[in-house]
Order: C-alpha cells, then structure tokens, then sequence
C-alpha cells in the first residue's frame, strides 16, 4: 500500500452534502447546505469542480467532471448528534451514542450543589441567557453577593462570568477546571467558558480574557495514535479546542479563514511528518448560522481560489482530504446545524480519481489517515486506502457494491460487475433476471451495454463479484456468453478480476476463453 509522508485535512466546518435519512429525527428534512450554495450567483468554484465535487452521489448540480483530478465519495454520520465536536470526533475515529447534553431548563440542583462547595460562592440565573444581557441583568448582584453568574445557551455549555474585581482571573479558570470535573458522564457538556467582565453597573463590558475548557475525547482518536506513535499532529484553527488539545502535538489558533488558510499555505512548505488537521470555522459561525447564502457562497468561491494555489504546492507523498463536518443549511428553517452527509475529496500523487460512493461512517477516514501515515490504530472505519490507490481493488469493492442492485428474485444469486473503460470511466452492471428465464442479462453484460452505448470501445479490466443472497463465498467466472462478448471488445491481457471472499483473484481472458471467435 502506498504510505504518505503528510497528510492535509481540511473541514470546511458545516459544508454538508444533503440530508442523511434520518435527518427528520433532527428536524432537518430537506436540509441541504451545499444546494442552498448552489443558487447564489456568487459561487464559482472551479477547483472544487475539477477535483470532482460534482461527481459525488447526488451533487451533479454542481457540474459533473468526466476526467477529475481527485477521489470522492459521501460520509455518513454514526453518531447521535450534529454539532462540530461530535463531527471531529467521528471523523477521527471515535463514535458518540449519545448527543452532548444541552441544558434548556438549567443545571440541576445536584450539580449547582457540587459546584457551590467546590467554589465556596453561591450561584446566579442558572438558565439559558445572552451573554451581554446576563452581566447587565445579574452582574450587580454578583458585585454585591460575590456569587457566580452561571448560565447556558442552546449549545452544550456551562458558561460562568464573574468580574474581575470580585473574581481574580486565576480563580475564575480555577473554578472552570474544577466545574470541568463534575461535568462528565450524563453532564458531560461540551465546553465549560470562562466569561470575565469589568466595569460599573450598567456599563459592564465583557473582556478578551474568555478562556473554554472543552470536555475530551472518550476514547482514544486518531490524533492520540499519530501523536504515539511519534508522527507531528499540527492543529489549525479550533481542532485544539474540539480535542481539549489531546493528541496535538503542534497548535496553531486562528482569527477566522482567511488567517487558517494561510497558515495552512505556509505549514506546507515545512518539513513534517504527519497531519495537519485544519478547520476553517466561517463557513458555519459567520454564513451558516447567520442564514447568509450569499456570504456563505462567497467564503467557499475564496476558499477554492485559495485551494487552486495550494494543490500547486503539495509534494509527491503528501495527500489532501476536503471534508466537512455537518452541515448548517443558511436557508432552511432553522439557524442551527443540520444533520447531513460530508462530502470528501482526496487528492494527491498515487490517488486515483475514483468515486467511493456512499460510506457508512466518518470513521472510515480516521482508518485511511492512519493507514496512509502508516499508523496502527483501530476503529469501526474501513480504511479507504487500498481502493484510493489500488484499482483492481476499487474495481472488486465497486463490483461488490453493484452486487446490491442485482434484480435476481428467481435465483437469489447476485452479480455485479465494474468495468474500466480506455477513457478512465468505471462503468458498474448487475444481473437481470426475467420471469421468462431466457431474457435474463448477466451483471458482465449489463456493463458493456451501459459503456459500449456510452461511446466506450475500449476495456483494460472488468471485476465480477457474485454470491447467494449477496455473500460472496466464491468465485463467480463470467460465463461463456459473457466470456465471448468480451472477446468482441477486449484483448487477450484484459484482465478480469474475480472476487473472493478476502480479496480477489487476477485472470487474463486469453486464458479464460482461448481460441475465441472474432472477426
Ligand atoms: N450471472 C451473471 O450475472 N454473470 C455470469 O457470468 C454468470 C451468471 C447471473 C445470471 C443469473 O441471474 C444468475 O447469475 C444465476 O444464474
């Protein structure tokens, strides 16, 4: 398998590819922030679209690509939940059954009690509150009581502002830290923020002193394997914080996109061996929550300016992943994230342009990093790499997934096929059968018509994958009809990739049907 020296991964933080299934359990029907985009005259992303943006499973409004300079494919997320830290973490190899608990009502008396003794000063508001309001509404009582203003928002955060002439600085993140140990489990919240102010009543004003305490990963990531195992994990923009800096090696906090994507420019031109993990947050905190199509738009066309310089940049071992995270529609409903697919494109020297169709999990990018970067770790995600790399295998995975289309009820046997045309097209086919047997056509031939009716005249390999009820148990040969319809457009080396269980086996047709008939 083909290793990389430096991996670049990018989240466009909230740059969702369409509604996942269950998107109406989140309230999210419909949600497509990448669409949404799509309509404002603003958007122009001609690297994107090279790539092959277009190409991935129901983004053709964007512009399809017939030769893409990349691989792509759509994520689905495992997890419970649709916020920027459960996203990262998926994405990094961990799954989250449960959403980070949200407080509408407040903390409950079990936790204020606990925290009162820690701090030794009572609490105030305890509800869900504007962070300038809630110093002008209690920041008096505070100043008279010494008691801490305690107060949440619809995120998952335990936020406390105190004035920095009642409560020193030191003592405010010291509370933090220790609120920060009772949070865990069911009131595990994402982020406990330090929220100091100063000023006289009626003029108080918030400071730059704010200071968040992020909940860490439950599990071990990506990010603690490629930092083990002595590799450079280099975060850029929140990745620190959505990680509480577990794993990173190398932090570089950014002011919004434009600062990241230099940073991300100049950190390609040094010398290290791992990842770096970017997050370019405007897209999702100034356009998406904001309801700001046309602002959202424009983000993304600098962005893919940008990105034109630096594919130019990247050297032979490295490989660049685009993804997202969720996504935050800017003209549905709500101004809250949506639950929807990633997109994913990976670009780099020995990666194929191929279209890994749909995925089960963003886990499966965790499994591709750490394969590429040579880095044993484990997690539920299917490793990506072999197929990014190796096309007898993306054609064995592609004719596995045809196997899902067979229309096969009178046998139960499912065929696909994945054939490769001279043009670089990958052209699938499955088996269909016919109550009256003899028009059935096999998943072989299903895939030449699909590509000789295409324009297609040439062939290098086809891969057939085929088994009861859709296990493959065996080889699955193509028959001698399919065999001799090979013969009329492939020569003898065309190699047919038959499909095992683990793996595949390599045949020539000449071997497979010696002495052929043609004209
Ligand atoms: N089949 C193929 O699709 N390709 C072959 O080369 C062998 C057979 C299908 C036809 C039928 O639907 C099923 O397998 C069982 O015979």
């Amino acid at each position: 398998m083909k290793r990389c020296k430096r991996v670049f991964l990018i989240v466009l933080d909230s740059l969702g590819a369409g509604a996942l299934p269950d998107a109406e359990k989140f309230g999210d029907r419909g949600a497509h922030t990448l669409r949404s985009l799509s309509r404002s005259e603003k958007l122009f992303i001609p690297n994107l679209r090279r790539l092959g943006i277009g190409n991935i499973e129901g983004l053709g409004f964007l512009g399809t690509e017939a030769s893409p300079l990349g691989a792509v494919c759509k994520l689905s997320e495992r997890s419970n939940g649709k916020d920027s830290t459960i996203g990262h973490w998926e994405m990094a190899g961990v799954i989250s059954e449960n959403p980070l608990p949200t407080f509408p009502d407040g903390f409950p008396p079990e936790i204020l009690d606990e925290f009162s003794r820690i701090t030794g000063r009572g609490v105030l508001c305890n509800k869900p509150y504007s962070g300038t309001q809630v110093i002008a509404d209690y920041g008096e009582e505070h100043m008279r009581t010494g008691n801490l203003i305690v107060y949440t928002s619809a995120d998952s955060v335990f936020q406390i502002a105190a004035h920095e002439e009642i409560v020193p600085l030191n003592e405010l993140y010291e509370y933090c830290r220790r609120a920060r140990v009772i949070l865990s489990g069911k009131y595990g919240v994402g982020r406990v923020i330090a929220r100091p102010f100063i000023g006289k009543p009626g003029r108080f004003t918030r400071t730059a002193h704010r200071h968040d305490f992020s909940i860490e990963p439950p599990a071990e990531t990506m990010l603690d394997a490629l930092k083990n195992a002595g590799r450079d994990v280099i975060s850029v923009g929140k990745i620190q914080d959505l990680f509480a800096g577990r794993g990173i090696t190398h932090s570089n906090p950014t002011s919004g996109n434009s600062d990241g994507m230099e940073i991300t420019a100049s950190l390609a031109n040094v010398d290290f061996e791992g990842l770096c993990y970017v997050n370019l947050v405007d897209f999702d905190m100034l356009y998406g929550h904001r309801q700001d199509v046309e602002g959202y738009a424009n983000a993304l066309t600098k962005f893919d300016q940008w990105l034109g310089i630096f594919l130019s940049t990247l050297r032979e071992d490295d490989m660049l992943l685009l993804t997202a995270d969720h996504g935050c529609d800017p003209s549905d409903a709500s101004t809250d994230h949506t639950r929807e697919y990633i997109p994913l494109i990976a670009y780099g020297r020995d990666i194929l342009p191929v279209n890994l169709g749909v995925r089960r999990t963003f886990t499966d990018i965790a499994a591709t990093v750490t394969e590429a970067l040579g880095v044993s770790y484990s997690c539920e995600g299917k490793s990506m790499l072999g197929e990014l790399t190796d096309m007898r295998l993306h054609l064995r995975e592609s004719a596995v997934r045809a196997m899902e289309k067979s229309y096969s009820p009178y046998s139960e046997f499912r065929v696909g096929a994945a054939l490769l045309g001279g043009s670089g097209r990958i052209y699938t086919g499955c088996n269909i059968e016919n109550a009256a047997y003899s028009p059935t056509v096999c998943a072989e031939r299903t895939a030449f018509a699909k590509a000789v009716s295409e324009g297609e005249r040439e062939f290098r390999m086809i891969a057939i994958a085929g088994g009861k009820d859709g296990h493959i148990e065996g080889l699955c040969p193509p028959c001698g009809v399919c065999r001799q319809v090979m013969a009329e457009f492939c020569q003898p080396e065309c190699e047919i990739i038959l499909a095992m269980p683990d793996g595949y086996e390599i045949h020539t047709l000449g071997e497979m049907l010696p002495f052929g008939f043609t004209l």
